[in-house]
């Protein structure tokens, strides 16, 4: 998507042919700053400490991370190595696991002389596929906001909810739950996103925030609270997350607080709606609650907030006593029941395992 004049995308690789440079996301909105990964060690730091974030990237990320440990030794153990130390950056997202698996059944069967260079291909591919699913969820989910628009007065705004971001940031470009509010600026309906602040770390209020005014997306930030307000009082017409796992029967587990504005939905007749390309569903689980690994995180992320003062110095302050702990569960699971439709890349599939299976056969 566009930066001021020019596109990004959020990953590309280097002019070195080996190194990958990407967006530092801990520094938006305040400043925009590329940052380059040349080793596996650099790309764990940059998944783990959220550098990048948002599922569909990380998974791109660690791809990378694998083609340039095949460039520093392509042997069966470094596979497995790397294979190791990525997956255990961040637990939840499944597209890391995914892609991790991807590259091992690439790279496996090749003699190791052959590795690197198709290690470099795949994760590219991977990259450039990332975008295609998107543009498609785009356009599944533009058709259901089509709908929304058509059933409003002549220039009333269709207004939608989101949570976090899935945006482009959190993918390699246009996002998963923006690609279809991007399409939809682009045709001319009237939209007005309403950004939850996403508390901890603030992916709605600096990441999802920053794209829609980079953009030109009508937009209002509110805190993560007012969710339920809003739709009581009519002034949300639809709900669009992304997803960090998605189980076969269409729990779906996202940033915490998820579940909160699903229920609120529900209780409001309020379409939920999650956007996920097919990597972020995990076949191999039935109960989101129960067998998702729910990331844990440092309870400083709770406890800090970054922000910028008035004299343009980015710094961190504290919000809560020092003697009081904080717990940090960074996801919660929305049961497929409060979900309305999985706007995946072949279609609007309903949230249950017979839904996704009429859209994936094959699984
Ligand atoms: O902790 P984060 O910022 O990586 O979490 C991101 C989210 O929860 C997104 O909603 C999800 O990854 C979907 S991104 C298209």
């Amino acid at each position: 998507m566009r930066v001021g004049d020019r596109h990004f995308r959020t990953i590309w690789l280097a002019e070195d042919g080996r190194s990958v440079e990407i967006i530092d996301q801990r520094r938006l909105p305040h400043d925009f700053r590329v940052v380059t990964l040349s080793t596996v060690d650099e790309v764990a730091t940059a998944i783990r400490d959220m550098w990048v974030r948002g599922a569909p990237l990380i998974g791109v990320t660690a791809a990378y991370g694998v083609a340039i440990a095949m460039r520093e030794d392509p042997s069966d153990e470094a596979l497995a190595a790397v294979w190791e130390t990525l997956h255990e950056t961040r637990p939840t997202a499944i597209n890391l696991r995914w892609a991790l698996d991807e590259m091992k059944r690439v790279l496996k069967p090749l003699p190791a002389d052959q590795r690197a260079d198709a290690a470099y291909e795949r994760a590219a591919e991977i990259a450039d596929e990332d975008v295609e699913l998107n543009r498609a969820i785009g356009a599944h989910g533009l058709t259901l906001i089509r709908q929304i628009a058509a059933s409003k007065k002549p220039g009333e705004k269709v207004n939608i909810l989101t949570h976090c971001n899935a945006g482009w940031l959190a993918t390699v470009d246009y996002g998963t739950a923006t690609a279809p509010i991007y399409l939809a600026v682009e045709e001319g309906i009237p939209v007005h996103v309403y950004v939850d602040e996403t508390r901890p770390r603030n992916q709605g209020a600096q990441l999802t925030a920053w794209e829609m005014a980079g953009h030109g997306v009508p937009h209002t930030l509110v805190v993560d609270n007012a969710g339920g307000h809003l739709m009581q009082h009519g002034q949300v017409d639809m709900v669009i997350v992304g997803t960090d796992r998605t189980t076969a029967n269409g729990d779906v587990c996202n940033k915490i607080g998820t579940y909160l504005k699903a229920l609120a939905a529900k209780d409001n007749d309020v379409p939920f709606y999650v956007a996920l390309p097919s990597p972020t569903i995990d076949w191999t689980v039935n109960d989101g609650v129960a067998e998702i690994p729910i990331e844990e995180r440092d309870g400083d992320e709770v406890s800090l907030v970054w922000g910028r003062t008035a004299a343009g110095e980015v710094l961190q302050v504290r919000i809560s006593p020092e003697a009081t702990g904080a717990a940090n569960p960074a996801f919660d699971v929305t049961p497929a029941r409060l979900v309305t439709g999985l706007i995946t890349e072949r279609g609007v599939a309903e949230a249950s395992a017979e839904g996704l299976r009429r859209l994936f056969p094959e699984r």
